[in-house]
Parts: C-alpha cells; sequence; structure tokens
C-alpha cells in the first residue's frame, strides 16, 4: 500500500478502528465533522464514538458523491474536519475538498473503504488527505484489514501507538471462525441453504440487521454519547458486520489477508470491467469523470426493492445499501442534519448497488424482472 499511494501506511484490524484513531487524532473532542448521509450507520457510531458531532453535507444525486459547493458557508464554520466517503468507489471532490479544508486549517479524512482502485485528478483517492483509511474486506474480500495512511511520516508512530492501545489481542476461537469461514459459506452456497443459515446466524445474534440500518436504540446510544470519546461504550454498534474490528491478527488471517492483497491488481481489473459492464446499461447513470474499478455500480432503478428482490430470488445478495440517509436515520439528537436532504433521499432510495463481478447475470435478471430505470430526481438529474 505505501508503494501505491506514496504515502506512509499502518495495518489496522479494520477500516472503522482506523478511523477512530484519525478521528481521535485530528478532531478535538466535541469538534463537528462534515461527512456523507449515504454511507454505513457503523462510520456515524464511530464518529459519535470518537466524542465528535457529525454534520450531514449535501449530496450530488448522480454518483452520491459529496457535494462540496453546495455546502452553505456557515457550514464550515466550526467543522474540525471533513471526512469523505467515496460511496461504492466513486470519488469525492477531493481537490477541492482539500483546497478547502486548507483554507478553513482543517483536517481532511478520507474514507477510502470502497475507493481501493479508484483516482481523481490523476491521483489515487486517499493522497489527498491528512490520513485515510482503506478497508480489505471489500474489494480484496478478506473480510479483515486495512490502512490507515498518512500525509505526515512522522506521525506513523504516534498512531501506532494509538492504535495498539485499542487493539484486543488475536483469540484462538476468532482465529479459527476466520479460517473456517469461506469454506462454512462455500458449503453453505453448495447446499442451497442461504436462507436457513441467515435465520441461524439472526437467531445466534450474529446477524444484527432484519433491515437495512441497525435498530438505533436512541436511549442507549444517548448513554454512550454522554461518555465519548470512547470506543467501548459503542461497541454493540460499532461491531455490526465485523465482531473482529479490533482484534489484532494472529499467523493465519495475516497470511490470507497477505495473500489476497496480493491479487489486488487481477481483483481490480474485474471490478473496471463488470463496472464498463453495468455502467452501459439502461440502468446506469454513469458520472462525467473516467469509469473507476467500483466496489458496487450504483444503479439507479425506479423500484429498488422489488429489483433487489428479483436478484435475491436469483440468489444475487445485494447489501451495502444505505437507505435512509444517516440524518432520517439518526435525528436531530444525534447528527446535524443536512440543508438540502432530497438529493441523499432520492439517491438512497434508488440506488441499487449491484457487484460488477456478478455483471451479466445481474443485468438479465433486470432485464426478466422488468425492473424500470429511476425517473426523475433531485435537480433534474
Ligand atoms: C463506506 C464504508 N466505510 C467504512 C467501512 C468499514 O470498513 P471495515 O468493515 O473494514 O471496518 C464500511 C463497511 O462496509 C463502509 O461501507
Amino acid at each position: 500500500m505505501r508503494d501505491r499511494l506514496g504515502r506512509e501506511c499502518l495495518y489496522v484490524p479494520s477500516c472503522r478502528l482506523g478511523l477512530y484513531v484519525a478521528l481521535r487524532h485530528w478532531c478535538p473532542p466535541g469538534g463537528r465533522v462534515l461527512m456523507s448521509p449515504v454511507n454505513d450507520d457503523v462510520i456515524l457510531f464511530v464518529v459519535l464514538a470518537a466524542g465528535l458531532r457529525p454534520v450531514q453535507a449535501p449530496l450530488d444525486p448522480r454518483d452520491g458523491s459529496l457535494d462540496a459547493a453546495a455546502v452553505p458557508e456557515e457550514t464550515w464554520r466550526g467543522l474540525s474536519a471533513v471526512l469523505t466517503t467515496n460511496l461504492y468507489g466513486n470519488p469525492d471532490p477531493a481537490p477541492a475538498l482539500r483546497a478547502r479544508c486548507d483554507r478553513s486549517g482543517i483536517a481532511l479524512i478520507e474514507d477510502a473503504a470502497h475507493a481501493i482502485g479508484s483516482e481523481v485528478a490523476g491521483r489515487p483517492v486517499g493522497t489527498f488527505g491528512d490520513a485515510a483509511v482503506f478497508s480489505l474486506s471489500k474489494h480484496t474480500a478478506a473480510k479483515a484489514g486495512g490502512f490507515l495512511a498518512v500525509a505526515d511520516p512522522g506521525l506513523r508512530e504516534a498512531l501506532a501507538k494509538s492504535r495498539d492501545a485499542l487493539l484486543e489481542p488475536p483469540r484462538r476461537t476468532a482465529e479459527l471462525a476466520y479460517w473456517a469461514r469461506p469454506y462454512a459459506e462455500a458449503a453453505v452456497r453448495g447446499l442451497r441453504l442461504a436462507p436457513a443459515a441467515w435465520a441461524v446466524l439472526r437467531m445466534l445474534g450474529r446477524q444484527e440487521r432484519a433491515d437495512i440500518r441497525m435498530p438505533l436504540r436512541p436511549d442507549a446510544l444517548g448513554r454512550a454519547v454522554a461518555a465519548a470519546p470512547a470506543l467501548d461504550a459503542f461497541h454493540s454498534w460499532v461491531r455490526v458486520d465485523l465482531h473482529d474490528y479490533r482484534t489484532d491478527a494472529g499467523g493465519p488471517r495475516r497470511a490470507r489477508i497477505g495473500r489476497k492483497l496480493a491479487r489486488l491488481d487481477d481483483v481490480l481489473a474485474r471490478h473496471l470491467a463488470g463496472t464498463r459492464t453495468l455502467l452501459a446499461s439502461p440502468w446506469a447513470r454513469p458520472g462525467p469523470g473516467p469509469v473507476q474499478p467500483l466496489f458496487r455500480v450504483p444503479l439507479l432503478v425506479e423500484d429498488r426493492d422489488a429489483a433487489r428482490a428479483a436478484l435475491a430470488r436469483a440468489r444475487i445478495p445485494v447489501g451495502y445499501l444505505y437507505d435512509p440517509p444517516l440524518d432520517d436515520y439518526a435525528g436531530a439528537a444525534f447528527t446535524e442534519p443536512s440543508p438540502a436532504p432530497e438529493a441523499a433521499r432520492w439517491f438512497a432510495a434508488h440506488a441499487l448497488p449491484v457487484d460488477p463481478l456478478r455483471a451479466d447475470r445481474a443485468l438479465r435478471v433486470l432485464a426478466e424482472s422488468g425492473t424500470r430505470p429511476a425517473r426523475g430526481g433531485p435537480g433534474g438529474v
């Protein structure tokens, strides 16, 4: 990753832990952080855990990127940082955000979880911020691991210390579960047991989302916010989908992550090819920039839930849905709402993030199920 980015990098067991470390380092407790409302709810809880107030930004309805120009002047005043999302791999306008953060003297932190192969203005996503955090659970599908990349190499040691203070030691049971998981999943797929297996996982409490968003539990969340900054108080929200998010990797886990990362260029080439296929379909609205090796391609469809169900029947799961936007989900008690929420609402309701590695099959199912492209959209999009 250092060679790819030309930046000093630090291994972290998950992107979310790396973001927590970065937010604690660059933002004083009580600070305000501009972020995207169309984002994983886990990231909202990471910002809250860092003792910060999330501020939701207006979005571009074409690709869900941050609309920097639509952020009102009064919102910029009093911000401690901007946190980008690079949703599904579509880059946020990093050069404009970098310039604006420099003018305001605040940090730019890039969440590059979805954007490990994306570029903007000819540079990799993750090379604009004071810090950038990558997830190896996404393109590389290692289901663990990530990197915190920093602009100032002199900070590496201090950040490593902060990370180490948060790590839990590798546990034999966790290592074993990590090792066994791909085999168990292959068996479930091979035996066509997926719905039953998910029901069992839900029963065992390892599948915490019955819906797209996890339950907010506002009373408990209020108590956690009063204890922030503190990761422990937010454990039950931050661990969702990745219980080992702060567990140091043992030998076998490191070895598998290393093998997966070594194949990254091949994976990116396949994501790029699938992205091209999906962007040429009637459900796509390609943005103005060059095509990226997207993690997911947000097709825009009229009835998202029906399209998702049609894909599920064909055994093509659609995850990474972020609906409703975080300000509608969490309310003003836990986040400052966006000054222009319509574009985010429209995008969140219509985006169908399709895995580019399953492009051909997904397009066949969408055609056969009569899925219609989304009509309209804010601003005539
Ligand atoms: C935009 C975004 N950022 C960060 C993360 C967290 O990544 P990790 O699971 O490696 O902590 C996710 C997880 O899905 C995500 O969607």
